[in-house]
Parts: structure tokens; sequence; C-alpha cells
């Protein structure tokens, strides 16, 4: 059941939260002789996939990172093709995604995106919103700088009008205020594609996450690949700061000592 190369994975402590930074579509295509671009379209059935994958296997949220606000400096007609692909993809996945009931959410700077893709993007959550079997957040013109410092900004507007003090901020006021405040924290960071970085993902959400990183390319992420990663998150103790000792005095239904 939970073998490396199986399709399945092992429901024992399974992530709530999910999150890929979905990195390789440029050298997938490269490989094969083919423009970058050809690497995209080809992971956009990759995201097909793992949506499905996550809900078939009860995952509560997903968020891909699909466009961060550094990828804006790559050639303009990748940027270009990047935007296409994402309205392309909206327009064909939003009724198959209604229809097994997932909830999408687009998170980012959406004012970079044009006034007819962020009217798409307003219909397709409208549309969605009342969804709950998945959870799936697309991160577009997105960076954890960015979320909290506009989550800081919110609140110092907050203060500026009287409505808060300087002092009521606290780790939980700051997390209302960012990005996906209303999903779990992330349990299980993925990044496909070989590197060892977080590139500006959810700094703020993944503070607790763990981290899998594999060498396959997005556009190759399958189901066997997918539960392996959940397989091996499955396998770890998360301690959250305790001893190992406290962790099983825990989850044997005990109580800490002081
Ligand atoms: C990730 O694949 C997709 C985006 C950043 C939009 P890349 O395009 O970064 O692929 P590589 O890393 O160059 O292979
Ligand atoms: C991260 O991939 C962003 C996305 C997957 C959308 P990049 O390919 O842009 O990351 P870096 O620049 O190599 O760190
Ligand atoms: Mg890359």
């Amino acid at each position: 059941m939970t073998g490396k190369d199986s399709q399945t994975i092992d429901t024992a402590v399974l992530p709530r939260h999910v999150a890929i930074i979905m990195d390789g579509n440029g050298r997938w295509a490269e490989q094969r002789g083919k423009a970058r671009t050809h690497g995209h379209k080809a992971g956009a059935a990759a995201v097909r996939r793992a949506v499905a994958f996550a809900r078939r296997n009860g995952i509560q949220a997903l968020t891909l990172f699909a466009f961060s606000s550094e990828n804006w400096k790559r050639p303009a007609v990748e940027v270009k093709v990047l935007m296409e692909l994402f309205a392309t993809v909206l327009n064909r996945e939003v009724d198959e995604l209604h229809k097994h009931g997932v909830q999408l959410r687009i998170v980012g700077d959406l004012s970079k995106f044009s006034r007819r893709l962020q009217e798409k993007i307003r219909q397709a959550e409208a549309r969605t919103a009342a969804n709950c079997e998945l959870r799936l957040n697309i991160a577009a013109n997105y960076g954890g700088q960015w979320d909290i410092m506009q989550a800081a900004r919110t609140f110092a507007r907050e203060v500026e009008q009287g409505r808060a003090t300087a002092d009521q901020l606290d780790e939980s006021t700051l997390a209302s205020y960012m990005c996906l405040h209303d999903c779990p924290a992330v349990d299980l960071l993925i990044r496909t594609g070989g590197d060892l970085r977080i590139s500006n993902f959810l700094l703020w959400q993944s503070a607790y996450a763990e981290l899998y990183f594999c060498d396959t390319l997005w556009p190759d992420f399958d189901d066997a690949a997918f539960a392996q990663a959940v397989n091996c998150f499955v396998a770890r103790e998360r301690r959250f700061g305790l001893t190992s000792q406290q962790i099983k005095t825990l989850m044997a239904g005990g109580t800490l000592e002081d």
C-alpha cells in the first residue's frame, strides 16, 4: 500500500494542505528540442492530474504556484503564452472543476492582469464559491514577500483610520489579512524540477511545512510521484518544537507534564 511506486497513499496522517512549486516545464520542452512554451502546455495537463489526485485522496486544499511576481522578467513571448494559457485553462476547466465540487481561488496581485482576465477570474471564483470537495488555489503573480507586505499595509490602514492600534497586531491578526487565511497552514510543500529553494512562494503559510523536493520535471509529475511525496510526508515526525517523546505521548492520547 505504501510501496514506493504505488499510486495509493497511506491515509494515516494525510496533509490537509499541499502546496506545489510546479517547476521544470522549460527544461522538459528543451529536452525534447521544443520551445519552452510547449512545456507550459504539457504542464497544464499535469495540473489537471494533480487536482484529480488531491480530490480523490481527500486532501482539503491544494495550492499551485503558476506564475511568480518574478516571472514577468522572462522573455515577452513566454509571458504572453503563459497569460494566454492561463485564460484558456480557466475557460476550459471551470465546468469540470465545478462538476467535481472544487472551489477555485486565484491568489496574488491580480491588478497586473488584463481587465478581461480579472473578470474571468472573478466569474470562476463566484461560480465555484459554494463548493467544498477541494479548495484549489492558483498562485498567479504571487510572491510571499508581497503577501506579507499587503497584509501589513491593510492593517496599517486600519490603524490609520482608528479602527485598530499597533499593539493589537499579533501573528494571528496579521495572518488574517494574508492570502489563504481561510485554509489550514501548508502541511506539505513540494517542489518539482530538482532545485532546492522556495522562490518566494508561501513564506508565511509554510512556516512549519514539511519540504519535499524531487527531480521530476513538472509535466512528468504523475499520480505515482504525488503518492510518493505524500507517503514521504506520512512517514515523517512533525514535532512543532516539542520533543519526540512529547509527540509520542500526545499521539498515544496522553497529556504533557509541566
Ligand atoms: C515552471 O517551469 C513554470 C513557471 C515558472 C511559469 P519553468 O518555466 O520555470 O521551467 P524551467 O525551470 O525553466 O525548466
Ligand atoms: C518558481 O519557479 C515559480 C513557479 C513555479 C511559478 P521559477 O522557475 O520561476 O523559480 P526560480 O527563479 O528558478 O527560483
Ligand atoms: Mg523554473
